[in-house]
């Protein structure tokens, strides 16, 4: 699908963007080993997640998805998973990747995981050679610290601490669902905190955890979790394209209903409102062990300010968009830390540049930095948008703010997290 994007007049109305990502996976995986059914509802419907369904499915859980949209799983227990013959493809989705290696770790057999071309260029060492430091037999086929990956189950032990030095909720997660099945108990430090859901969830499921921070205790040799019902609140990563839309266009009222607004996520909002933004951070609610709000986004001013490591991992997804709200700033943005934006669906560091670039906006990279120079105008682009889904849609998001009409080639990469973007979009603008 291409699209022809002019600015509209205005942007009103009300969105309710899709289920979270990140606890749509958590829900369907940990609930897969847990002992009894569980109901989710409003988990997010994308490719992504059908990659998770997929996989499990083949290990042999019970996954119903219904017409409304809810999911029903029934647990297989903690040792439940069956080791299968046929590859298990992760598609696009590093998350199904890397959280399968340390849920199978100890699986009796052995499992090849694959991805598709993107996943395969992906560094997926990080994650199983921690996992062998627990006894885990776990490589790259091809030995380059990429899929294909090859999981051959064995029993693991931990009685150790690891020092991961990436703060990566994906790591982090592996180490903890391989920690809950071994021997021992394992101690894992991260270098700066990384979203927390799957230490919400797995608490809330019974495991024996112990959170400080950045500081997880696993006890392992857990018997069995408990299976919980979980309703998936809308995924932050899927408001911020309207958040930016409605504080840089010059007539916008946004509201952005059901976020999951949990503070290791929540740097986008931060960071905008440190910023200057007009943004109402309304309702705030428990929904299960998750914080909700519905947010108001108004137009604003924005002033520059300089985004140091301790936001990144609570927004490591929002950057390029975040990078778009500084081309409108008063000043000049620099933002740090940023390297891991290179080993995402896409090098998104290069990318972000290469987009804003094409509409006119001044931006720069230095190592592991974004530079961007504020000039509050951007011109209308034609480009193509490729395979990463969060590139598509910061091209749409900077079309609908350039001064002349765009036109994007090849959009529809948006059904990886967000099926529903361009019907969304089309619903704020008012022309
Ligand atoms: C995710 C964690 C983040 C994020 C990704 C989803 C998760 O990756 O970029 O989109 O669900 O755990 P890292 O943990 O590698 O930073």
């Amino acid at each position: 699908m291409n699209k022809k994007i002019i600015r509209p007049k205005k942007l009103r109305g009300t969105i309710t963007p899709p289920g979270d990502k990140s606890i749509s996976h958590r829900a369907l995986m940990f609930n897969s080993i847990a002992g009894q059914t569980a109901h989710i509802n409003g988990i997010l419907e994308s490719e992504d997640i059908h990659a998770t369904i997929n996989c499990l499915r083949q290990l042999g859980v019970a996954i119903d998805l219904q017409n409304d949209g809810s999911c029903r799983v029934k647990g297989s227990g903690i040792n439940g998973l069956k080791a299968t013959e046929r590859d298990l493809d992760c598609g696009n989705s590093g998350t199904t990747m890397r959280l399968l290696m340390g849920l199978i770790a100890n699986i009796d057999g052995t499992i090849r995981l694959i991805g598709d071309e993107s996943l395969q260029s992906r560094p997926m060492e990080r994650v199983y050679s921690l996992l062998n430091t627990m006894g885990a037999n776990i490589f790259s086929e091809k030995s380059n610290g990429c899929a294909p990956i090859i999981v051959a189950g064995k029993q693991l032990t931990s009685n150790q601490s690891i020092e991961m030095t990436i703060a990566s909720a994906q790591i982090k997660s592996a180490l903890i669902l391989a920690g809950l099945n071994s021997i021992g108990t394992l101690n894992i430090i991260e270098p700066l905190q990384s979203r927390d859901h799957t230490e919400r969830m797995l608490s809330a499921m019974g495991a024996k955890i112990n959170i400080d921070e950045n500081n997880i205790t696993v006890y392992g040799e857990t018997n069995e979790l408990q299976s919980i019902d979980i309703d998936v609140p809308s995924d932050i990563s899927s408001a911020a394209p309207w958040i930016v839309a409605g504080i840089l266009h010059p007539d916008a009222e946004i509201e952005i209903k059901n976020v999951c607004v949990n503070q290791t996520r929540s740097g986008i909002l931060d960071i905008f409102l440190e910023m200057g933004a007009r943004i109402e951070i309304m309702n705030k609610r428990l929904v299960g062990n998750e914080e909700v709000a519905d947010l108001g986004i108004y137009s604003s001013s924005l002033s520059s300010i300089n985004i140091t490591q301790e936001f990144i991992p609570r927004a490591i997804d929002e950057i390029p968009l975040i990078a778009l709200g500084a081309c409108f700033a008063k000043g000049d943005t620099k933002i740090s830390n940023i390297s891991e934006l290179k080993v995402k669906e896409s090098n998104r560091l290069d990318n972000t540049i290469e987009i804003i670039s094409q509409f006119g906006g001044e931006i720069f990279s230095n190592e592991d930095e974004l530079l961007i120079n504020g000039l509050n105008t951007l011109h209308g682009a034609k480009l193509y948008c490729g395979s990463d889904h969060r590139m598509t849609m910061l091209a749409g998001i900077a079309s609908l703010l350039s001064e002349q009409e765009s036109e994007l080639i090849d959009v529809d990469a948006v059904n990886v997290s967000y099926p529903n973007f361009w019907n969304d979009f089309e619903k704020v603008c008012v022309s």
